[in-house]
């Protein structure tokens, strides 16, 4: 295990299924900048590389229901991103979008940084939008039909390095969210209901958003470049 230490965030994640919680609970991003060496992550952050690989591998030999994509057929992994992840952000994107909408106006006055909230959510919510129905309708169909042994109908290399970018918008988008709210903390002695539902499904978008990257940019795109011998 410890010879991973210079392995990449992304190669460890797509190795051990559960070690995205494991990089959760560091701090350390395993989707969008996850294609740095674990080691140099660690130095950055002063964390012992050995303290977060000992972690997974704990966590592996107690996981026993965990779905592991590296081995289910390429045409599943994709039908369980869009019925779970996309799925998840069509219903609470424009849940979201209102809940802002709604705290921004009534708190903006006092809490200025609000709005600078609900303008970040407004682009971050429609390129998320778009996002999704491009995968869907061009990058998915070939991924499925490659998996199935049929030709790539187009050069997907394109295409996923688009993605990918896009992904990383998105992280710079939920960082910049985050640090506004100094990481969705909750305060009492000012926060209504509406207000703290709005922190509380901010942090949920996040995780969900993490875990979803996670799958297409460490095991879904890896796996379809690997099948056109990339
Ligand atoms: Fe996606
Ligand atoms: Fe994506």
């Amino acid at each position: 295990m410890n010879a991973l230490e210079h392995s990449t965030v992304s190669e460890i994640a797509a190795t051990y299924p559960d070690s995205y919680r494991i990089f959760h609970k560091y701090g350390i991003d395993f989707c969008c900048g996850g294609k740095r060496k674990l080691s140099d992550v660690c130095a950055e952050k002063s964390i012992e590389p050995r303290a977060v690989l000992g972690d997974i591998a704990a966590l592996a030999a107690t996981a026993d229901n965990t779905t592991d994509w590296q081995k289910k057929p390429l045409a599943e992994l994709v039908e369980h991103i869009i019925s779970t992840h996309h799925a998840f952000l069509r219903q609470e994107l424009p849940r979201l979008h209102a809940l802002c909408a709604k705290v921004a106006r009534r708190h903006g006055e006092d809490h200025p940084y609000l709005l600078q909230v609900f303008e970040e959510y407004c682009i971050m919510s429609e390129e998320l939008r778009q996002h999704i129905e491009k995968e869907e309708n061009i990058l998915f169909p070939v991924i499925v039909a490659l998996g199935r042994g049929g030709a790539a109908a187009l050069d997907i290399s394109c295409p996923i390095e688009m993605m990918e970018h896009e992904h990383e918008e998105t992280g710079a988008h939920l960082e910049k969210i985050s640090a506004l709210t100094h990481g969705y903390k909750m305060d009492d002695s000012y926060m209504c209901a509406s207000f703290k539902a709005l922190y509380t499904g901010l942090a949920d978008l996040e995780n969900d958003i993490k875990l979803h990257i996670h799958k297409e940019n460490n095991i879904l795109f890896p796996r379809a470049l690997a099948l056109l011998g990339r």
